[in-house]
């Protein structure tokens, strides 16, 4: 066997010869050969939890596919509820599912009065939309209880696209709520991201229309968006999941990971280190104090997988050139732009492999469309919602045990208790 590993417990002299298949060994053989050792990997880096025929990703290469097909073809072609489809299908759409599945997406935009009333208007005036969202989306599960029934196909797929299209109304809903406008209802007529936008940004006019070519861009980071394997919020989909939770709650911890600053939040910090910068003379000051450790991270840049460009920045770029053709040019622009370039020709970066990653210029058309920087995680947790169920309900097909990984022990050893009187 050429592509194997040999491994021997030297405490019996037994070994095993494992086969390598796709890059990597199963363990279900060794788990046979060594019972009660584990391996200890930190953050799961070397180790795959799952098999997934969603997303392809290789970061060596700078490659993403949604079930095959290249992002780029996707970006360039298809749409957010396309994409959506494609991820929890696996086929594209024929035109009578794509039109079905549309109309299923559209009249199931609206919330209950309640969660918006009773709940979203129950939060403090100036809470994050993020942490809205987060809460919202768990309550979601208090309002549909037969959620629960996770194995029932019917009321899985409703759950499915009740979360997908209710998405951006809860979104918008709490962006309004912290900027103190009231509520817009979903419109019927509009597509998915002309819709979100009319939520967002409608005041009295009858009927909100967005510059088609903005709501285009926005459908298309949505598509950038939709999913990228087994990152943290989706690893947490999946760990949740795998305790048979309904699909609210798991989506609501998928994109409580999603929040963190070194996840989907990273979009906001970008633009706080643009501003921060200030301007093209301070840039190279800047990367120097990034590299000696006295300025932080250079947000936007590094990924765990991508040690090459992140395919999706590179659309990005693209697209914000597009954007601001339209919108003006951010002010802000210049800085990233010169900070790319700095960073890409310093060996700091270049050997520790360094490029931009999605959110280094998403941030920058977020602001170009009028979003504040609160809502820029929200706009990323829209789209994931897609990937998140697409592997919510490829792991319950795959009837997947309850994650529970080992951990190793560096406690103290076992110790008397002494009472307080005496310590
Ligand atoms: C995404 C990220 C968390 C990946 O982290 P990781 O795979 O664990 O990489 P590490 O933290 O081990 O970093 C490897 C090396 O690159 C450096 N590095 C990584 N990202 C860096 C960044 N953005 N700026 C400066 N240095 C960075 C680290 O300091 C480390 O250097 P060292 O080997 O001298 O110690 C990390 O690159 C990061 O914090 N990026 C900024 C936040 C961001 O844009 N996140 C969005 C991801 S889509």
């Amino acid at each position: 066997m050429p592509d194997s590993i040999t491994i021997t417990d030297n405490r019996t002299g037994e070994s095993v010869e494992l086969p390598i298949v796709d890059g990597g060994v199963e363990a279900t053989e060794w788990r046979k050969l060594l019972p009660n050792i584990w391996f200890y990997d930190e953050a799961l880096m070397t180790t795959a939890m799952t098999q997934s025929a969603i997303t392809y990703l290789d970061g060596d290469a700078g490659i993403l596919r949604y079930r095959g097909y290249p992002i780029e073809q996707l970006a360039e072609q298809s749409t957010y509820l396309e994409v959506a489809y494609l991820l929890l299908h696996g086929e594209l759409p024929t035109e009578a599912q794509y039109e079905a599945w549309t109309h299923d997406i559209t009249y199931h935009t609206y919330i209950h009065e309640n969660v918006r009333k009773r709940f979203l208007e129950g939060f403090h005036y100036d809470a994050h939309p993020m942490g809205m969202l987060v809460s919202a989306m768990a309550a979601l599960s208090t309002f549909y209880p037969e959620a629960k029934e996770i194995f029932d196909q019917d009321i899985r797929q409703k759950q499915i696209v009740r979360l997908i299209a209710k998405m951006p109304t809860l979104a918008a809903a709490c962006h309004r709520f912290s900027v103190g406008m009231p509520f817009v209802y979903p419109d019927n007529t509009l597509s998915f991201a002309e819709n979100f936008l009319s939520m967002m940004n409608k005041v009295a006019e009858p009927h909100y229309q967005a510059d088609p070519r903005l709501s285009r861009a926005l459908d298309l980071l949505f598509i950038l968006h939709a999913d990228h394997e087994q990152n943290c919020g989706t690893t947490a989909m999946r760990t949740v999941g795998s305790a048979h939770a309904d699909p609210y709650i798991a989506a609501s911890a998928a994109a409580a990971a999603l929040y963190g600053p070194r996840h989907g939040g990273a979009n906001e910090q970008v633009i706080h280190m643009l501003n921060e910068i200030g301007s093209i003379d301070n840039v190279e000051a800047f990367v120097k104090s990034v590299k000696d450790g006295s300025g932080g991270r250079l947000q936007g840049f590094g990924h765990r997988v991508y040690k090459n460009y992140d395919p999706r920045a590179k659309i990005i770029k693209q697209t914000a050139d597009d954007v601001f053709a339209i919108t003006g040019k951010s002010p802000l622009l210049d800085i990233a732009l010169k900070l790319e370039d700095i960073a890409l020709s310093d060996e700091y970066f270049t050997s520790r492999k360094l490029y931009p990653n999605v959110d280094f210029y998403s941030g920058l058309i977020y602001q170009a469309l009028g979003f504040p920087i609160e809502m820029f995680t929200v706009l990323f947790a829209i789209p994931r919602t897609a990937g998140w169920l697409a592997h919510w309900e490829e792991q319950l097909e795959q009837d997947a045990k309850i994650a529970r990984p080992r951990q190793l022990y560096v406690g103290v050893p076992e110790r008397s208790y002494t009472p307080i009187a005496t310590r």
